[in-house]
Formats: C-alpha cells, sequence, structure tokens
C-alpha cells in the first residue's frame, strides 16, 4: 500500500516509515522538519518537505502520488507551547490536520491513522483505562487531540474511509528528541551518558506507561492492514504498566553504568536530584491496551529493559558520532 506518513522524519513516525518498508508498502514523507530530520529516514523514501498548514502544496502532492493510506503523526508536540499559544497549537492540531484529512478524503484515501494521545485525553488515573474512559482534557494539546478524534470520525463516516485513532501512552526509543520538555527516559539516556546531572520533577512518584516506539510504529500500520468493521475506531496502544520515574531513573542509571563497563570506559554519573514539582504534571496516567490485541491482534513485544538499553546504545552513537570540544 503506497502511504503517506505526516511527520515521517519525527521519532515515532521515521519507525512507521521503517516498518512499512519492512512490510513491503511504499511510504511517502510529509514533514516540515521542525523537529525531525532528514537522517532518520531511508534515502530511498520519497521525501516532501512542506508545512500542513500549506493546504495547496498538500493537495499537489496527494494529486501527484495517489496514496491509499495516511498516517498522520505531525503535530505541534508541546504542552507547555500549547499552553502559552493556544491558538498556534490549533493552527497546527487542527487547521492542518483538516487540510490533510479533507485533502485525503477528496483524493479518496481508503484509511487514515491519526496519533492521538492517551496522557492528554484520559488525564489522572490510577488504574489502567478503557477507551470508553471519560476524556478529561486540559491543555490545549489535549483539546486539539480530542478535536482530532472528533473529525477524523466525521470525515470516516462522511467520506466512506476507515478511520483510526490510536491513543497512545509515554512513547520512548531511539531517535526521540532529548531536547524536548517531554521524553524523560531520552533527556535521562542523554545526560547520563555524558555524566550531567538528571533532575526529577518533584517526589518521582508520578507514574506512566512507557510504550517502546518500534512497537507503537507496527500498531499503526496494523490500523492500517487489518480489516475493521466500524468506520472509526479509537484505541489505546500502551503496555498497561505504570512505572514511575524513580525507576525510570534507577534503572537507566544501572544499565548505562553496566553499559559503559563492558565498552571498558569509566564515567562517573551522579543520581538524580529532585526538584520542585512542575505546574500540571499529572500524578498517575495508565492505560490498556487490551482492545488493541483484540482489534489489531497487537501487543507491546519489547520489555522496559530492553527498551531502555537499545535506546541508551543509541544515544550514545549519537554523542560519540559528535566532534569532541
Ligand atoms: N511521543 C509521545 O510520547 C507521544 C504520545 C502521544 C501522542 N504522540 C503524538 O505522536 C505524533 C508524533 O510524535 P513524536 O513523538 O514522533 O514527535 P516528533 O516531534 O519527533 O514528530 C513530529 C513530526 O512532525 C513534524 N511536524 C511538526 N509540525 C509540522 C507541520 N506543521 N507540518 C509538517 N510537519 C510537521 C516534525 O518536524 C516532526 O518530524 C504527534 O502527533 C504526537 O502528538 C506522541
Amino acid at each position: 500500500m503506497k502511504v503517506v506518513v505526516t511527520g515521517g522524519a519525527g521519532f515515532i513516525g521515521s519507525h512507521v516509515v521503517d516498518t512499512l518498508l519492512a512490510r513491503g508498502h511504499f511510504p511517502i514523507v510529509i514533514d516540515d522538519f521542525s523537529s525531525g530530520s532528514r537522517k532518520n529516514l531511508p534515502s530511498e523514501v520519497p521525501v516532501f518537505a512542506v508545512d500542513i498548514r500549506d493546504r495547496e502544496k498538500l493537495s499537489s502532492i496527494f494529486a501527484e502520488t495517489r496514496p491509499e493510506g495516511l498516517v498522520h503523526l505531525a503535530a505541534q508536540m508541546s504542552v507547555s507551547r500549547s499552553m502559552r499559544e493556544p491558538a498556534f497549537d490549533a493552527e497546527v492540531n487542527v487547521m492542518g490536520l483538516l487540510n490533510v484529512f479533507d485533502i485525503a478524503a477528496h483524493y479518496e484515501i481508503q484509511r487514515i491513522v491519526f496519533a492521538s494521545s492517551g496522557g492528554a485525553l484520559y488525564g489522572d488515573v490510577n488504574d489502567p483505562v478503557a477507551e470508553e474512559a471519560p476524556k478529561r482534557p486540559i491543555s490545549a494539546y489535549g483539546i486539539s487531540k480530542w478535536v482530532g478524534e472528533q473529525y477524523l470520525e466525521f470525515y470516516a463516516r462522511e467520506r466512506g474511509i476507515k478511520g483510526v485513532a490510536l491513543r497512545f501512552s509515554n512513547v520512548y526509543g531511539p531517535r526521540q528528541n532529548p531536547h524536548g520538555e517531554a521524553g524523560v527516559i531520552a533527556i535521562f539516556c542523554q545526560r547520563m551518558l555524558s555524566g550531567e546531572t538528571t533532575t526529577i520533577h518533584g517526589d518521582g512518584r508520578d507514574i506512566r506507561d512507557y510504550v517502546y516506539g518500534p512497537d507503537v510504529a507496527l500498531a499503526n500500520v496494523l490500523a492500517l492492514e487489518k480489516p475493521l468493521e466500524n468506520s472509526f475506531t479509537a484505541i489505546n496502544i500502551s503496555t498497561g504498566t505504570g512505572t514511575d520515574v524513580n525507576e525510570i531513573s534507577a534503572q537507566i542509571l544501572r544499565l548505562t553504568k553496566q553499559y559503559l563497563k563492558t565498552r571498558g570506559r569509566t564515567t562517573s554519573i551522579p543520581g538524580s536530584q529532585h526538584g520542585p514539582a512542575r505546574h500540571g504534571d499529572l500524578r498517575s496516567n495508565q492505560i490498556s491496551p487490551l482492545y488493541a490485541e483484540k482489534i489489531l491482534g497487537w501487543r507491546p513485544q519489547v520489555p522496559l529493559s530492553e527498551g531502555l538499553s537499545t535506546t541508551i546504545r543509541w544515544f550514545d552513537a549519537g554523542i560519540s558520532a559528535r566532534p569532541l570540544v
């Protein structure tokens, strides 16, 4: 299947591209490179450097390439920016999304997979929640993801498309940007490998459900491939297991030390310090993946310790490759 991947040069998008190729599909990437990188992509993949807000250019790409499937991942990703600039968030995550869905519908796309967010929709929840749980988006980012789902449901119903909203929990793995506000694993891996200090906001007992990027990528591709009964389906993509930040920090510290030792390198790594809690951080967010198994035959494959080890190795390759000053 020929598949447009918006945001395909980003962290999750580039893993989706890899998985599409591995399963015999033909990915086409649309990305404005605001946070993504060409280095994340194999050279044979067609790439269009276009902002999803540019309707005319988007339209000409669809006219030229005539894709059958769409994975829509391009987004304004920062929760704090969405709080400061809700209109900018909506420009990309609502108006940009509408451009993409509208043009895809015009060119008779058969299936759309949309990256939604379990964390932003369900808010503070102590037990792994199923898809029917109440939606309580608090941030502008959460509101735009929720609106995006409603628009997908609308296009699916009205234009005979199959629409799938995947509600990811906290995704981590190689290629995640360690310079953002989120992605504690990327930030800690990079800093600990460099022997830098790491800070845990608050008491470190905030719980999240960490799911590995390549596992999430497979869920996206299965959502394109599997026969689906309903025109619109929302599916959680998560592990169902919560881990607190203290535990994440301790595991990354232990695995980084172990990794450096096997390579004959000694770096003293300070343990994480605790700083003030961040306003608005959720106490607990846990998400059930049971429906994903039923509908997509998907379940997470990579255990946390294995995913962390691979992520540490990947960040080390990046750090070692940079010139030393
Ligand atoms: N990482 C997570 O834990 C997580 C959790 C839930 C949902 N999501 C969603 O998954 C998607 C991908 O996230 P990611 O973690 O890979 O982030 P990312 O920043 O690595 O990827 C986003 C990609 O979109 C591109 N992009 C941004 N604005 C664009 C625009 N206006 N036009 C064209 N391209 C644009 C960026 O350059 C980047 O390549 C996003 O929609 C995000 O909201 C991510």
